[in-house]
């Protein structure tokens, strides 16, 4: 039984292009050989790609001991007992253990370290000053997940936590770091110094973790931080987390809690002030609440709860996910073998024209006239591997968007065009979104 057909340009020209520019790949697949393709990443296999909503919908719905995320490449970094890694029992059972932690109730209850650590950004901004949104709003949004997983109160370590950042942005602003690239290049790179010095940055991250978790098990510290949460949860069957497991869903959360969300806010600026109109609006509706708002209050509102989604849906920046079969199954009248890929193409949906009226125009207001369904809007995945954080995402997304388009009067200043590249996991604004600072409210 043959495969879905692959796009004419070849193997090599396919993982280039995945690994510099995929939006475009993607679109320049879709255009030439429709709504299932099959692509031949070169080292990754053969990944068939789908972007029909009926499609995704029995991908995200099949049983999970057939549809494993395959997520192995991450294992150096993230640990063997991540999240991400684990899959069927396992996953599930860990996901019970977490979840509740994650959930729109608990994430609102830390509206306001959220809110100020928003302003505190914005405190450190001057007049004139000229920044990319992507990296302000990165170490902004490592800063608060970190505060979020350990706590940092008066008792913790701050010096261990400064040299934890430093780890973490050295380890995915590093040019070898790109997990298109791990596994392909990744042997012959070992030995060269910049190789070196990645593995160095990553032992010495799993050092400082597992310093905490030594430390926290040795003084009984606890506080109301997630791994205080996770070292006192059980497992139904009465277990608690090892050391191992600990330290690996501490770095995933650390790592998949920062970058994903700052990248998402650069999007949400580049989008919103080169729309003077959604801008205006956006204002308006944040002016009905004075200035005493919670964060609870500013979350509800509808037009910027519309802004974070149109922003999520025309620049996801994860924009595929993927899950490889155990067994062969039947997409689209393909008989798949056990073995391939079959990747949900978040990009792809999010620009039908049969769902989004004019997909490539940024117009939040779409989102106030329809509902969309788990497989026609996506920017966290879904089924059972739907991103943990997406409430934790979408809450300090509206509150950091709120505060800046409140307090702050900004100009953006990209002289060219920008455009979506990848940024190691994430499709980031080429440039980062530049911007200068006009004033600086209260
Ligand atoms: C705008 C921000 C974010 C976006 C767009 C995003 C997107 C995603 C996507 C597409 C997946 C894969 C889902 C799948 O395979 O079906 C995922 C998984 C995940 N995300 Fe996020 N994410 C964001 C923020 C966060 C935050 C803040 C956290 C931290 C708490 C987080 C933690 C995770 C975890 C732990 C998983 C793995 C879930 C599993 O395999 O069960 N993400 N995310």
């Amino acid at each position: 039984m043959p495969m879905p057909p692959s796009p004419s340009m070849s193997p090599r020209e396919q993982t280039f292009g995945w690994m510099t520019r995929p939006y475009e790949l993607l679109a320049r697949c879709r255009q030439e050989v429709g709504d299932v393709f099959t692509i031949d990443f070169r080292g990754h296999g053969q990944y068939v790609l789908f972007s029909d909503p009926e499609h995704i919908h029995q991908i995200l719905t099949g049983d999970p001991a057939v549809f494993h995320a395959a997520n192995g490449l991450l294992e150096p970094f993230l640990g063997a007992h991540s999240l991400l890694l684990l899959e069927e029992e396992r996953h599930k059972r860990e996901r019970r253990l977490m979840m509740p932690h994650f959930s729109r109730r608990q994430i609102h209850g830390w509206g306001d370290q959220i809110e100020e650590v928003a302003d505190r950004m914005i405190d450190g901004w001057r007049v004139g000053e000229e920044m990319p949104m992507r990296e302000t709003a990165q170490s902004v949004a490592l800063g608060l997940i970190d505060r979020l997983v350990f706590g940092l109160d008066g008792e913790a370590n701050h010096d261990r936590h400064d040299a934890l950042h430093r780890c973490f942005d050295e380890i995915l602003s590093h040019p070898h770091f790109n997990i298109a690239l791990i596994g392909q290049f990744g042997e012959r790179l070992a030995g060269s110094p910049a190789w070196q010095q990645l593995q160095e940055s990553l032992a010495e991250m799993d050092r400082l973790v597992r310093e905490e978790i030594a430390e926290r098990r040795a003084t009984g510290r606890r506080g109301d931080d997630i791994m205080s949460l996770l070292m006192d949860a059980e497992y139904e069957d009465g277990e608690s987390l090892s050391d191992d497991e600990l330290r690996d869903e501490l770095v995933t959360l650390l790592a998949t809690g920062h970058e994903t969300t700052a990248t998402s806010l650069a999007w949400a600026v580049h989008w919103v002030w080169s729309h003077p109109p959604v801008l205006e609006r956006l204002r308006a509706e944040l002016a009905t609440l004075g200035p005493d708002a919670s964060p609870s209050q500013i979350a509800e509102l509808d037009y910027l709860q519309s802004v974070v989604l149109e922003t999520l849906r025309i620049n996801p920046v994860v924009p595929i996910i993927a899950r490889e079969l155990q067994e062969p199954v039947q997409i689209a009248g393909y008989e798949l073998p056990a073995g391939v890929t079959v990747a949900p193409v978040i990009y792809l949906l999010h620009r039908r024209e049969d769902l989004y009226d004019e997909p490539g125009q940024f117009r939040p207001s779409r989102f106030l006239e329809r509902d969309y369904k788990h497989n026609e809007f996506m920017p966290f995945g879904g089924g059972v591997r739907r991103c943990l954080g997406m409430h934790l995402a979408l809450y300090e997304l509206q509150i950091l968007l709120a505060r800046i388009a409140t307090r702050v009067e900004l100009r953006l200043c990209d002289e060219e065009e920008v455009r979506p590249v990848r940024r190691m996991v994430t499709i980031a604004p080429s440039g980062g979104v530049r911007f200068e600072v006009e004033r600086v409210g209260a």
